[in-house]
C-alpha cells in the first residue's frame, strides 16, 4: 500500500483507525495516513512492514533513535527498583543524574528543577524570573516559540498559536530576533528576562546573527534582566555541540531544556545558579518531574551522546547536509537554506506542503516550520547512507 494524502484527512482501518479518530476527535492533530508500529534508530515501520525514515525524531525528540537499547535497559532495571518519588526524598540515581546535568553546563547553572516537558521548562523559568528579580516584564522574540501553557504561550508570538486564547498574560512584549536596538528600546527597569532561543526553531530554523546573543548578553547585563535561552530544541546535541549557546559563548542565567534530554522519555529541566537564589518552598512544583525513572533514562541518554560524540557526528552530518542543498539556492523554488548540526530548514517559495508529500512517497518523513520552510531535525545516529538517501530525495524534488 503506498499512502496518498499526508495531512488530507485519511484515517487508517482497523483498531487503530478507532483509536485514531479518538485522538484527532479533539481537533488540535493533523491526520496521518499510516500507523507504525515499531521504531530502530531513525526508522520507522508500518502496520504494512514497509519502512520510513524518519527526519523528524518525532518533533526532535528521539535524539537517539527510536527504541534505543540502552535506554530500554536504563528503563528496565530503574522500573524494577524505583518508579515514582517526590523531590522531597533523596534518591541516589536522581542524585547522581543532576550531578551530570549540572556537570555538562558550562556556567554556574547549579541549580534544577525537573519536569516534564518543554513547556514546563520554559513555565518556571519565567516564574524563577518574575520571583527572583521583582519585576515583571519579559521580552520575547518574534518567530519564537515556547510552548503553550499560558505563561509559555504569552512568550510565543505566533498570531495562530497565541489568537484563539486571548488574553494571555500580562506583561509580555516581542521583539524582532536579531535586532539589537529593538531589544534595548523595549527593556524597563520593569524587565525581568529576555527570553530567547539561540536557534529559532518553530519560526523557521533561524540561527542567531553573529554577535546578536552577546549583544543580547550586555543589554540584560546593563539593564539588571536575567536571560533565559529555551534550548528545549537545540539542546543535547542537535545543533553539532552538547548546547546551542557554546557556539556563541554566551551562557544565559537561565536554562530552559526538553525534547532529547531522555532521548524520548517525557522530561524537562530548568537551570539556573546561585545568584537568582532559591525559590520559597512550595512556591513552584510539579508531581512527575524528576522521578527515578525519567533521571535513569535521562543519565544513560546523556551518557551515551558523549560516549558516541553525537553532537560532533551532528555537526558532520550538518554540514555535509549544507554543502548538498546550499546549490539549490535561487534555483527559483528554493529561497534558502540555513541551520546547524542537524537542525535544518530550507525555505522555498510556496508552500511546503506539497514538497513534504513528495518525499513522504518517497517514504521519507518530514518536519514544517511555518507553511514555507522543511524542516530537518533526525535522530542524530540516523545512519549515514539514510541521510544520502534523504539528501538525494530532497535534491531531486527541489531541483
Ligand atoms: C524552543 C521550544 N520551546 C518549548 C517547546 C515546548 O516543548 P514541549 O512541546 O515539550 O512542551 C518547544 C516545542 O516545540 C520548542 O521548540
Amino acid at each position: 500500500m503506498s499512502p496518498t494524502q499526508l495531512t488530507a484527512g485519511a484515517v487508517a482501518a482497523g483498531t487503530e483507525g478507532r483509536e485514531l479518530e479518538l485522538l484527532h476527535g479533539a481537533g488540535c492533530v493533523r491526520p496521518g495516513p499510516v500507523t507504525f508500529v515499531r521504531g530502530r534508530g531513525a526508522r520507522l515501520e508500518s502496520d504494512q512492514g514497509e519502512s520510513y525514515i524518519d527526519t523528524t525524531a518525532s518533533y526532535g525528540v528521539a535524539c537517539l533513535g527510536h527504541a534505543h537499547p540502552e535506554l530500554g535497559s536504563a528503563l528496565g532495571s530503574q522500573a524494577a527498583d524505583l518508579w515514582a518519588l517526590t523531590p522531597s526524598y533523596a534518591n541516589e540515581r536522581r542524585g547522581a543524574y543532576l550531578t551530570e546535568l549540572t556537570a555538562s553546563v558550562p556556567a554556574p547553572l547549579d541549580r534544577a528543577f525537573l519536569s516534564n516537558s518543554g513547556t514546563e521548562a520554559v513555565e518556571a523559568a519565567l516564574k524563577i524570573a518574575r520571583w527572583s528579580t521583582g519585576r515583571t516584564g519579559v521580552v520575547a522574540a518574534k518567530r519564537g516559540f515556547h510552548g503553550r501553557s499560558m505563561g509559555a504561550l504569552s512568550a510565543t508570538a505566533e498570531p495562530k498559536y497565541r489568537k484563539p486564547f486571548a488574553p494571555l498574560v500580562p506583561g509580555f512584549s516581542h521583539v524582532s530576533y536579531g535586532d539589537e536596538e529593538a531589544l534595548a528600546e523595549a527593556l524597563t527597569p520593569d524587565t525581568a528576562a529576555v527570553i530567547l532561543e539561540v536557534i529559532q526553531g518553530e519560526g523557521g530554523v533561524r540561527p542567531a546573527p553573529s554577535g546578536y546573543l552577546a549583544r543580547v548578553r550586555e543589554l540584560c547585563d546593563q539593564n539588571g534582566t536575567l536571560l533565559i535561552f529555551d534550548e528545549v530544541q537545540t539542546g543535547f546535541g542537535r545543533t553539532g555541540t552538547l548546547y546551542g549557546f557554546e557556539a556563541d559563548g554566551v551562557a544565559p542565567d537561565v536554562l530552559a531544556l526538553g525534547k532529547g534530554i531522555a532521548g524520548g522519555f517525557p522530561m524537562g529541566a530548568t537551570l539556573f545558579g546561585e545568584r537568582i537564589g532559591q525559590l520559597p518552598p512550595g512556591s513552584h512544583g510539579s508531581t512527575f518531574g524528576g522521578s527515578p525513572l525519567a533521571c535513569a533514562v535521562a543519565h544513560r541518554t546523556l551518557e551515551i551522546l558523549r560516549r558516541d560524540r553525537l553532537a560532533e557526528r551532528a555537526a558532520r552530518l550538518g554540514t555535509r547536509a549544507i554543502e548538498r542543498l546550499e546549490p539549490l539556492k535561487g534555483n527559483g523554488t528554493v529561497r534558502d537554506v540555513r541551520g546547524r548540526g542537524l537542525m535544518i530548514g530550507i525555505e522555498v517559495r510556496g508552500r511546503v506542503a506539497p514538497i513534504r508529500q513528495a518525499l513522504f512517497d518517497q517514504r521519507i518523513l518530514t518536519l514544517a516550520a511555518g507553511v514555507n520552510v522543511l524542516r530537518l531535525l533526525p535522530p542524530l545516529v540516523i545512519d549515514e547512507d539514510d541521510w544520502d538517501t534523504v539528501l538525494d530525495a530532497i535534491t531531486e524534488v527541489l531541483s
